[in-house]
């Protein structure tokens, strides 16, 4: 557990300290990556066909991605756990709700949301952590939900002691997605998309790692045959 708590403190306290610096490079980031937005656009359109939400943008940082979807007419809203992060999110989009939480114990009841995003932020957690998330995930969802992940494809940890001239504390998990993929099975997901995007080297947003996008969604029925399996 203190290793959980240490994990929660440093990366609040990293991103409390570059928030509106974050803030600044990335608001136009998801308009320059074609297929990141197709991406989030499709789980857009599933969670509207399926009601429309609400939807849990969990580790919504400063709100870039949460505003996307309110613009597509999704119910939408943010979690974060860095007090600062969520100041730029209020500040950059005012007419959404942005809550203090963590992905590790969500303030939601059973059956909450008609989908979740985490989009970046999973990358955080400590491998040891992630059923811990991902069976919160599953918990919150109600069936037919829709889950969506985004994250860097790799087998390192990425260290960083350092952004924007600020000293912080951040491991940036790179993973396998065929292996976050097994994951989300065994927290009782039922996989409708894996992508792989190569690395980005020549946009405004250049990148070290390919990037993976996980689509989920939470069964109607447990066990046995799935909701829409004709095979
Ligand atoms: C790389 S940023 C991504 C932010 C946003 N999703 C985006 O794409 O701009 C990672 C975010 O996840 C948040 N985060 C990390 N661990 C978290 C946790 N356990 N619960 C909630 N948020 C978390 C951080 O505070 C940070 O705002």
């Amino acid at each position: 557990m203190t290793d959980t708590l240490d994990f929660l403190h440093t990366t609040r306290a990293s991103y409390d300290a570059i928030a509106d610096d974050y803030s600044s490079l990335f608001r136009d980031e998801l308009g320059t990556k074609p297929l990141d937005r197709a991406l989030v656009t499709a789980f857009a359109e599933l969670v509207l066909a399926d009601g429309g939400g609400p939807v849990a943008d969990v580790g919504c940082g400063t709100g870039r991605v949460t505003g996307y979807l309110h613009g597509l007419g999704v119910d939408v809203f943010g979690i974060d756990l860095s007090p600062q992060m969520l100041a730029a999110a209020r500040r950059d989009h005012p007419d959404l709700r942005f809550d203090e939480g963590s992905m590790l114990g969500l303030d939601l009841a059973d059956g909450d949301l008609g989908g979740l995003l985490a989009w970046y932020s999973t990358i955080h957690v400590p491998d040891e952590q992630l059923p811990l998330v991902f069976a919160e995930f599953f918990r919150v969802l109600r069936p037919g939900g829709h889950i969506l992940l985004g994250f860097q494809v790799g087998d390192d940890v990425l260290r960083r002691d350092e952004a924007f001239g600020k000293d912080i504390a951040l491991d940036f998990r790179r993973r396998r997605p065929e292996r976050v993929a097994e994951l989300l099975k065994a927290a009782g997901l039922a996989m409708l998309a894996r992508t792989v995007r190569e690395t980005d080297t020549e946009g405004p947003f250049p990148e070290k790692t390919p990037q993976a996008f996980l689509l989920a969604r939470k069964p109607t029925v447990s066990g046995g045959r799935q909701d829409g399996d004709t095979g």
